[in-house]
Parts: structure tokens; sequence; C-alpha cells
């Protein structure tokens, strides 16, 4: 068994059981290429403000890469014994090259270390996640632009509402996601600042140069203060909020993708690939992936919440208790990527079924808010308008038609103003047509906000 790194003042060691339970090298070996990245900083650094020699400088530089490459190869198996990634790399490292390996830590901790790993690996995936978010944004919007004349029933509380254009309610899901985005970048400020040369807590006595290492990584900002180096897990939270939104956003999508593909609303049909069968009943054909995608918000909303707890009253400055931090945030960026990118592929290859939805919004009352507009053009206040329109609904019901259906004479009979005009008005394209407030379902109105929705596109790139 290895030497531990501190295991100066112990005389005796724990258990390997005991190790394995302190242990977090089984998953923060995901941040090895960060650790080392931090490493090469802080040895580039060492040697400018000659604490190191440029020698062994570029010695250690030249070995972390070494074991970098030698690690992807799959030809390091690190040890529970060595606790963690830094104290693997750093075992590793001196294995190779004696005892100037130790020298690497100087004037560095294990907590701004770590730290160090996290802002760099927080920034990278949450780069990634604004990417992905980019791609599924297209999509929507290439499909929204097909269906601007593709009507559907428009629903609250699950009954249907008012007729609405397929391209508006799918619109919905890329502002929400614009949103999202928008928060990501926003809290990249927070992500993107050094703690590199907090060292334990109080800094240092080396004469360390905290700017270069910040540069050298290329961070936006230098934590101002070395207690809150260490300690600051906010960015984490702040992340895990962030992918939390972007989740329940796609699961409050899964959830209607797996009503319009049902038997009942047939809006839709996903394709082979993005579904699967039953292993009893030959017919079926599922939505798993919606379904997994709107069950994995249970998962990450508790990663979120888990943080919350484990950092709910921790003194300053580092805990153990931090080591928490990692599986919840890794495993929710994963979940996050997968999903925006199964969604995106589901979306992309789905097919809309336009004479269905046609036909349904044609079998509801959802055209009834027309007929009491109608009635307002008529000079007659909306509120006796309503009860008006609300009556002939009843005597449709009871008679077992919609309102396209109902004879002139029936209408007359509820108010004489109303003319053989009102079966166009009724029409439920003629319907949208006519919202055209700004932001509305109207074609021109939603033509108008694709347009404005291509240019924050655009934008993503220039301002990021
Ligand atoms: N594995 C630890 C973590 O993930 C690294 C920092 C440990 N620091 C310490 N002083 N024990 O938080």
């Amino acid at each position: 068994m290895s030497k531990k790194a501190w295991g100066g003042r112990f005389e005796e060691k724990p258990e390997a059981w005991v190790d394995a339970f302190n242990a977090s090298i089984h998953f923060d070996q995901t941040l090895i290429d960060e650790d080392v990245q931090g490493s090469i900083a802080h040895a580039t650094m060492l040697a400018h403000q000659h604490i190191l020699t440029e020698a062994e400088s570029a010695l250690i530089i030249e070995t972390l890469q070494a074991i970098q490459h030698d690690f992807h190869e799959g030809k390091i198996e690190f040890q529970a014994a060595l606790e963690d990634i830094h104290l693997n790399v750093e075992h590793e490292l001196i294995k190779r090259i004696g005892p100037v390996g130790g020298k690497l830590h100087t004037g560095r901790s294990r907590n701004d270390q770590v730290a160090t790993d996290m802002h760099l690996y927080t920034k990278k995936e949450v780069q990634t996640i604004i990417e992905y978010l980019h791609t599924f944004q297209q999509t929507l919007l290439q499909l929204a632009e097909q269906h601007v004349e593709t009507i559907m029933p428009g629903y609250t509380h699950l009954q249907r509402a008012q007729p609405i254009s397929f391209a508006h309610h799918i619109m919905t899901y890329f502002w929400m996601l614009e949103r999202d985005q928008t928060r990501f970048k926003e809290a990249l400020a927070r992500i993107d600042v050094s703690p590199l040369g907090a060292a334990a807590l109080s800094g240092t006595t080396y004469p360390i140069d905290r700017h270069e290492t910040q540069t050298l990584l290329g961070f936006n900002a230098l934590y101002e203060n070395s207690i809150d180096a260490v300690s600051d897990r906010d960015y984490i939270v702040e992340t895990l909020n962030n992918i939390n939104l972007t989740m329940i956003h796609l699961s409050r999508f899964a959830e209607e993708i797996i009503f319009w593909s049902s038997e009942e609303a047939k809006f839709i049909t996903l394709s082979d690939g993005f579904s699967t069968g039953s292993s009893i009943m030959p017919q079926k054909k599922n939505p798993d992936m919606a379904e997994l995608i709107r069950g994995k918000v249970g998962r990450t909303t508790g990663h979120l919440v888990s943080l919350l707890m484990t950092l709910k009253g921790l003194p300053l400055a580092y805990n153990k208790d931090m080591q928490e931090d990692k599986e919840g945030l890794f495993d929710a960026i994963e979940t996050v990527k997968g999903s925006l990118r199964i969604f995106d592929g589901m979306v992309a290859t789905m097919t809309v079924n336009t004479d269905r939805l046609q036909e349904t919004v044609r079998q509801d009352f959802s055209n009834a808010t027309e007929l009491a507009d109608y009635l307002v053009t008529k000079g007659i206040p909306f509120r006796e308008a309503h009860e008006i329109v609300g009556k002939l609904v009843l005597w449709a019901i009871q008679h077992e038609m919609y309102l396209l259906d109902v004879p002139l004479a029936v209408y007359q009979d509820h108010h004489a103003q109303i003319e053989a005009d009102i079966y166009q008005y009724l029409q439920p394209d003629e319907a949208v047509k006519r919202r055209q407030s700004y932001g509305a379902t109207g074609q021109d109105a939603v033509r108008h906000q694709i347009k404005v929705a291509k240019t924050h596109l655009a934008q993503h790139h220039t301002n990021a």
C-alpha cells in the first residue's frame, strides 16, 4: 500500500475499507484534465517567481502531461488508498521523477486545487450545455417555420381552449430554452473565477502570482478573499439550479410529446429510432425517451437539494463534506446533456400529423370565444356576448353538435344580429389569423416572432 502524502504525524494507517469510504478517486478522476491543467499553470508560475527552477518546472510539466496521456490510454490504475485525483497524480509524479515531484505542491493546497479543478470543469461543461441548448433551439425554430399554418387546439387546464398555430406552441419552448441559455451564461460570471493560490485557506508566504495562474487558466476573474476561494460552492448550486430549470422545461415538453403521441391525440408520430416496443404487446410503440427525460428530473432535483443540505451550516473554510459536491454535479451534467441531445433528435425526426390536428380542432368548442368576439363586433358588451354564447354552447352540446353545425335559425333565436357570415368567422384558421396582437398566435404575428427568435440565435455566439 502507498505511503500517505499526509502520513508524517500518524502512527497508524486506516484500514483499506476505511480508505475506501474516504476516497473520491472513483469519481473525481473525471477531473484529471483540469487537475493537470491547474498543476501546469501552478508549476509555470512557480518557475517565473523563482520558487522552482525552470528545469524543475519543465520536468514536472512534461511528466504531468505524460501521466495525463497514460491515464487516457488506460495505463494507470489510481488507488483508493491515495484518496483523490490530486494525491494520485502527485504520487505518480513523484514515482516517475523522484523528490523533485514533491516541489509541485509548494504554495498550494488540495483545497484550492480541488476548487480550481471544479471551476475549470464546471465552466467547460456549462459551455457545452449552452451549445446543446443552441442546437436544440435551432431544431425548434426549423420545426416552427414549417408549421406556422398548422392549426392545433390550444389548451388550458388540459381542456380545449382556443385554436392556435402549432408553430406558436413550439416557439414557447424556444423561449424557455432561450432564458435557460441566458441563465447559464450569466452564471459563468461566477464560475469563471480563479481560486488558485488561496492555498489551504489563508494564502501563502511564497511570492506566488495569482494573476498569472488566473491568466494561464483563462479565468475571467480572481477570488478576492482566500477563505471565500476555498469555501465557495455557490456556483455549483447555481449550476445545478440552472440544470434543473432546463430539465423541468424538458420534462414539461416530454409530457406533451407523450400525450401528443397517444392514440387519443395522435398529433405526432415519433420516429422508430426514438421509440421502443413492448416485450408482450406487439402493437406497442412507446415514447420511452420522453418518459425517461420526464423521469430524470427527480434525480437532478435530488442533486440540487442534496448539495444545499450539504452546505447548510458548514463553517468556513474547507470541510470534507464538500467532497459530496461532485457526484451530483457530474451526474446532473451528464443527464442534462443526454436529455438535450435525445430531445433534439426526437423532435427533429417526429412527424407532425397536420391533417389530424386540423380535424381535431374542428371537433371541439375552441371557437366559442370567436362567437363572443363576433357579437362584440356588433356592439354587444363582451359579458353579455359571453352569456349568449354559453347558452348556444349548451344548446349545441344537448343537440350533439359543434358550433359550425348549429343552424342559422338557432343562432338567430339566440341573437338576431347573428348572420350567415358567422360560419366563416368561426373557422379555426380564421380564428387564429385574427389574433395579431404582439406575441399572439396569428400567423403573421408568429412569423414576426420567428424573425425575432432568429436574431436571438444569431447573437448567441457574438456575446458568448
Ligand atoms: N477529495 C477532496 C474533495 O473532493 C479534495 C480536497 C481535500 N482536501 C483536504 N484537505 N482533505 O473535496
